[in-house]
């Protein structure tokens, strides 16, 4: 398993560190046997996995689940996990405890979102052994606040906040960083500026890694086409197609055929 110092190695070396998202068993055995480097059971489930609108559905029995599923098929692998919607405002007791159950199902390290307000928390995780990944730029538990999923970072005030807070992240003693949908030049900026590694989505080629979500890597949600994402897979057509041959072989009585009947 890559641990968080091989991904700062990694960064030293130049070595891109690819991530991706995981929310179940069967899908953490492929990626368990391919090369990437991490997953993120991001809160990104309660959309892709369970159809909400947005990730502010996700709850720590949810992530705490998904986590449990994805550590079953991943032996090889760093995962981590988003720390829910607003779980680090209901106080001490309710944040330890959903980070507690989150390390307890098998995530290896958590990520928040933001900066403000965050920073004693993060170095406190840190002080107790815990590994935090940072989130700045578009922050989806903040989608009303920000009015929408759109680039973040693009005027002068907004782009130095979101470099002043990569900084305060990496003194809190973050491990990683992720950079949403900001512009290649800032995610550079702040690249070039911090020892640990950034993983970028919508955030240009210079990040230190690309983080995608599963789905829409393999294409499987064929009205999503950010320009962001490129697909390695036609999913949606594929398993479309699958499931009709799979019918019609039903329905022509085509399908057990006498080597697949007992
Ligand atoms: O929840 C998620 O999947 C994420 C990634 C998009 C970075 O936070």
């Amino acid at each position: 398993m890559k641990s968080i110092t091989e991904f700062g190695k990694m960064k030293a070396k130049k070595e891109k560190i690819s991530v991706v998202t995981c929310y179940d068993f069967w899908s953490a055995k492929i990626i368990d046997s391919s090369n990437i480097d991490a997953v993120l059971v991001g809160d990104s489930s309660a959309m892709v996995m369970h159809g909400f609108e947005t990730t502010i559905n996700a709850t720590t029995d949810m992530m705490c689940y998904q986590v449990s599923s994805v550590k079953r098929g991943v032996k090889n692998k760093l995962i981590i996990a988003d720390l829910p919607f607003l779980i680090h405002r209901k106080g001490a007791k309710e944040f330890y405890n959903s980070v507690d159950l989150l390390m307890k199902s098998g995530t290896n390290a958590v990520k928040i979102e933001g900066a403000s307000g965050n920073l004693d928390l993060i170095k406190e995780l840190v002080e107790s052994g815990i590994p935090v990944m940072g989130h700045l730029g578009l922050t989806p538990q903040s989608i009303f606040q920000l009015g929408g999923y759109k680039i973040q970072g693009k005027d002068n005030s907004s782009s130095e906040k979101i470099f002043n807070d990569a900084l305060l992240l990496e003194n809190s003693g973050c491990f990683a960083i992720v950079l949403e949908m900001v512009p290649s030049p800032l995610a550079k900026k702040i690249t070039d500026e911090l020892a640990i590694p950034t993983i970028g989505i919508g955030a240009g080629p210079d990040t230190d890694g690309q983080v995608l979500v599963l789905h829409d890597l393999l294409g499987l949600n064929k009205d999503f086409n950010p320009k962001f994402v490129r697909k390695y897979l036609n999913g949606y057509e594929e398993i479309l197609s699958a499931l009709n041959n799979y019918t019609r072989d039903v329905k022509d009585n085509n399908f057990p055929s006498e080597e697949e009947s007992n």
